[in-house]
């Protein structure tokens, strides 16, 4: 039987980079759902789609196809056949994927590409519906978080080592907001699964927190 284990948690707590080293030291698959929806977000900025309109986002999905590879362990994302791994990340594009996912046709358009990437291969996959509603069975669940000021900081840094014109405070604000806007949603919110352990980063440097979610992970699994 292979292994999936669900990660979710607030915007900028460290899920992916923590998620990716993990995976690596555990042999498991990483799977990064935030840049499926971040695709879609992609296309519909690119393409002048409305985002508020969820009859024309709804649309636009048909012209959609994404394809997920793993290149030297790292997930690299496909729109289209492009290589969009690194357009993903750009701040705006963090915004237009908060829109979209609130949309209940683009998570039905995900949900069986995220669980067929869990079938048959041990799994690390983060997101925010991953224990509640993508792998509701996964062995182990996870719900990964921190103080939001402690989040804002290390997003920031990193977009700032990328070379990303940010302020410390519109990072802040749009952490906040996006998080709002996960946890207020109808359709799969942001929650901690009823049966998922918490892991609060707070305190800890990002060695710290890979000890501590691969000591849960190794209990559990
Ligand atoms: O994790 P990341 O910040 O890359 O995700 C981008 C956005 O996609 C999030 O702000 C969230 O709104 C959405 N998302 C989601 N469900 C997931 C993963 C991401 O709604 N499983």
């Amino acid at each position: 039987m292979s292994i999936a284990v669900a990660i979710d948690g607030p915007v900028g707590a460290g899920k992916s980079s923590i998620a990716k080293e993990c995976a690596k030291r555990l042999g498991f698959i990483y799977v990064d759902t935030g840049a499926m929806y971040r695709c879609i977000g992609l296309f519909c900025d690119r393409n002048g789609v409305d985002m508020d309109d969820p009859v024309r986002v709804s649309a636009a999905l048909s012209h959609i196809s994404l394809d997920v590879k793993i290149k030297d362990g790292t997930q690299h994302i496909y729109l289209n056949g492009y290589d969009v791994s690194d357009e993903i990340r750009l701040p705006e594009i963090s915004m237009a994927a908060s829109k979209v996912s609130a949309i209940p046709a683009v998570r039905a358009f995900l949900l069986q590409l995220q669980r067929d990437m869990a079938e048959s291969r041990d799994v690390i996959m983060d997101g925010r519906d991953i224990g509640t509603v993508v792998l509701p069975n996964a062995t182990v669940k996870i719900y990964l978080t921190a103080d939001a000021e402690v989040r804002a900081k290390r997003r920031y840094d990193e977009l700032i080592a990328k070379g990303t014109a940010v302020s410390y405070e519109s990072v802040l604000m749009d952490l906040k907001q996006r998080d709002h806007n996960d946890m207020t949603r109808e359709i799969a919110p942001l929650k901690q699964a009823d049966d998922a352990v918490l892991a609060d980063t707070t305190e800890l440097d990002f060695e710290g927190s890979c000890d501590l979610l691969v000591r849960i992970i190794k209990e559990k699994a």
